[in-house]
């Protein structure tokens, strides 16, 4: 433990060099390097779900690689208010590269909505409207219209979807789940939901057309998030087991499962700053943190926003705001490299992850693991850290 203190000095380091940037609107946040090779443990048993017995389990590590690792993974769409949302679509490639049309391959969208025609494809609304429980929090139930009601059967959300603060709901694939277990696809879940898969892809895109008009209700000590919307991708079986838990074994979310926040207003003082964040363990210790660009969107409060993010296959996550954004069956290489190559350098934000090169312990190959993280706009800063092999066990492992 005490090792891991010395992780956590270096990781202070990057934190000052980050507070030294002048924090700035910007139309395309960029991260690079983005997937590492680690684990987390993921729930094997809830016992006892609706009362405050509850209790429960984690198994052995799962691991994961690999570019974009472990946001690679199965992940669910969350969405929480003030926010009306217009179009949603996920898409998945064979192959992307950010900035090299060469070897990319086009993008097949594979889940759609849209409000205004009630159209839809491969998308289920949840909400956490069902049994409330002391420590898993209220189960996900089918979201009525409304996003935020408990509806029995799947809906569409309606045109006029506006939702308040603290209001959230999920989207998910139109896949069910097989059976709780550990042995099945989505593993053990909470008993009674309705259980489907997240949106499943090494190189994926999300897009989005949506609003987040300023909160109308007065702030008041009820609210946890007043005024603060967000849209935020979650390890799918963070919201089947227990998003908000008060047992941290009652989600895969605190060993490192994986988030990524797309859009997300950080506090009341920026109110109108839409924040990127990784919640992983690439590189940093605290995990609620995570791993924040130093540059902001900004939130239209009087107009609708298009935009998403990008995980191609190199290890590159491009969050961007645009109003080209095509929500086509099929967008090519080009017109989304064109798209995202359109912005001024003063416009866009880099951010570079650290860099963990590690292999399982269960081999006996030494390990040896260094960071290294850039950021900034144009400028870049540069710090380097190399720990001795036992070091980056302990940290890493
Ligand atoms: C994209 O998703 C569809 C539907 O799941 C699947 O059939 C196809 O193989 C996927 N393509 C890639 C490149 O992942
Ligand atoms: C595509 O080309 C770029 C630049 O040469 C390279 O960095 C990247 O690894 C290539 N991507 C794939 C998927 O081969
Ligand atoms: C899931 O969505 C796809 C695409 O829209 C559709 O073809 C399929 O019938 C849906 N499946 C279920 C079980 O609703
Ligand atoms: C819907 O999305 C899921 C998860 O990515 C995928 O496995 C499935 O093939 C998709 N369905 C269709 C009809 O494309
Ligand atoms: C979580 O599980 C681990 C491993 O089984 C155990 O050591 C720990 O005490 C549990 N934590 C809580 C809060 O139950
Ligand atoms: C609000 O959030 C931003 C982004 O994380 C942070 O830089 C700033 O310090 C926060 N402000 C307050 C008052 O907490
Ligand atoms: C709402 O109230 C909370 C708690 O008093 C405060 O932290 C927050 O900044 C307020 N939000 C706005 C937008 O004023
Ligand atoms: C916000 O959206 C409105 C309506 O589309 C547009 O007129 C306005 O220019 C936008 N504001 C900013 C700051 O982009
Ligand atoms: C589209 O976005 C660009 C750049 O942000 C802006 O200059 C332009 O006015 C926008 N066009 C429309 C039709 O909103
Ligand atoms: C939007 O498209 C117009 C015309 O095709 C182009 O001039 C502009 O650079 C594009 N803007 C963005 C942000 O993609």
């Amino acid at each position: 433990m005490q090792l891991q203190n010395v992780f956590i000095a270096a990781a202070g380091l990057f934190q000052l060099s980050a507070a030294a940037d002048n924090v700035q609107a910007f139309q395309k946040v960029e991260f690079s390097n983005v997937g590492f090779t680690g684990s987390y443990t993921p729930v094997t048993s809830i016992k006892n779900p609706d009362t405050d017995k509850c209790s429960c389990s984690v198994g052995s590590k799962d691991w994961f690689s690999g570019s974009s690792a472990p946001i690679s993974e199965a992940v669910s769409v969350h969405f929480r208010g003030p926010l009306k949302l217009n179009k949603f679509a996920f898409y998945n490639a064979s192959s992307f590269t950010v900035g090299n049309t060469d070897n990319s391959s086009s993008w097949n969208r594979v889940a759609y909505f849209d409000a205004s025609s009630q159209t839809g494809e491969n998308v289920t609304f949840l909400t956490k409207a069902g049994t409330d429980s002391p420590v898993l929090g209220q189960a996900l139930t089918f979201a009525g219209s409304d996003g935020v009601s408990s509806s029995k059967t799947a809906a569409y959300l309606a045109n006029d979807n506006l939702i308040k603060s603290d209001q959230e709901y999920t989207i998910f694939s139109n896949v069910s789940c097989p059976k709780s277990s550990t042995k099945n696809s989505c593993g053990v879940y909470r008993k009674g939901i309705p259980a489907f898969h997240g949106f499943e892809a090494d190189t994926k895109m999300f897009l989005f057309d949506f609003e987040m008009p300023t909160e109308t209700q007065n702030n008041g000590s009820s609210f946890k998030y007043y005024d603060m919307p967000a849209i935020w991708l979650l390890n799918d079986q963070i919201p089947r087991t227990s998003q908000y838990p008060t047992n941290a074994n009652c989600s895969c979310w605190a060993s490192g499962c994986g988030e990524f926040d797309i859009f997300e207003v950080m506090n009341g003082t920026e109110r109108n700053h839409l924040y990127s964040t990784f919640h992983t363990f690439q590189g940093i210790e605290d995990l609620g943190t995570g791993i924040q660009a130093g540059g902001y969107i900004s939130r239209n409060t009087s107009g609708s926003m298009q935009g998403g993010v990008v995980f191609d296959s190199t290890g590159n996550t491009v969050v961007f705001v645009s109003n080209n954004t095509s929500f086509d069956q099929t967008i090519s290489a080009d017109t989304l490299n064109n798209l995202l190559s359109s912005y001024n350098q003063d416009e866009s934000y880099s951010t570079k992850l650290a860099t963990i090169s590690a292999t399982a312990p269960s081999t006996t190959s030494k390990s040896n693991a260094y960071a290294l993280f850039e950021k900034g706009p144009g400028k870049l800063w540069f710090y380097a850290f190399t720990f001795l092999t036992s070091v980056a066990h302990t940290v890493l492992f």
